[in-house]
């Protein structure tokens, strides 16, 4: 929960703490194949604190993992601004974009984005060794982020060895194994169960507890009343959701 609740859809409070962690200003984006423009995000403002816990809902095909890829610094808009801890990412080159996700931000994906190959403490470990953690001091992080969801006895199973849930808590594992600030999540429970949905909730909104900031997308009203507040995006609108601040 953030100290003080807020209007997210309200950049000018936020300008006003001086404490957003991340801030788009009419921050766009629009695809482009050929001829044809699809304007997957219209210009957004948007201002996430520290301990926000925010659910965006909305139709298929509204932008919503548009902008948390944005958010992600996967994508960049393609107007407007996008500041991360008080500094512009909205135009770096690729290789400055992924240091800066690698140090601030967790993502996790719907379809869990695991490598088939490795175990499950190979996976957890990879964004150490993107950060140059040494392999004994990586190992040591990556088995406490699996214990931590519960996952001590899997460590050495491959993704296909595990079940949904068990593979969605090892990306959860990935996410948070560099304790970012922002964890963004794009339908965590999308693929799982009511049991292991609640226990992947239940493990995010611990972390939030903490004062990670999150984002999460989900189609489901109930996953989303666990979120302190709920944006809706229809035609890559974000607008206030069913429960405003
Ligand atoms: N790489 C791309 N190139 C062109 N158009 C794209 C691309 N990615 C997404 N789009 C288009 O942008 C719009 C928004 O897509 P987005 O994936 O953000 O929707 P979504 O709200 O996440 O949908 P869903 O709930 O189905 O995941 C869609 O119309 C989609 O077809
Ligand atoms: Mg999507």
């Amino acid at each position: 929960m953030s100290p003080v609740p807020h209007d997210p859809l309200r950049v000018e409070d936020c300008d006003a703490g001086g404490e957003a962690l991340a801030l788009l200003e009419g921050a766009a984006r629009t695809y482009r194949s050929g001829a044809v423009a699809v304007e997957a995000l219209q210009p957004v403002n948007l201002c996430v604190r520290r301990g926000d816990f925010l659910a965006v809902m909305g139709p298929s095909g509204s932008g919503k993992s548009t902008l948390l890829h944005v958010l992600g610094c996967l994508d960049r808009p393609t107007a407007g601004r996008y500041l991360l801890d008080g500094r512009d990412v909205s135009a770096l080159a690729d290789r400055e974009l992924a240091a800066v996700r690698n140090a601030t931000i967790g993502f996790v994906f719907q379809r869990f984005h695991l490598l088939a190959d490795e175990s499950a403490v190979r996976n957890v470990a990879l964004p150490l060794l993107y950060a140059g953690v040494g392999r004994v001091e990586r190992a040591r992080r990556a088995a406490e982020a699996l214990e931590s969801v519960g996952l001590g006895p899997r460590m050495a199973h491959r993704p296909n060895q595990m079940s949904g849930g068990e593979q969605q808590r090892v990306a959860l594992a990935r996410a948070l194994v560099k304790r970012p600030r922002l964890l963004l999540a794009d339908e965590p429970t999308g693929n799982l169960d009511t049991v292991s949905g609640e226990r992947v909730l239940s493990l995010i909104q611990a972390e939030n507890a903490q004062g990670t900031a999150v984002i999460m997308i989900t189609h489901d009203p109930e996953v989303a009343a666990r979120a302190e507040t709920t944006l809706l995006m229809r035609d890559g609108r974000l607008m206030a959701g069913p429960r405003p601040v």
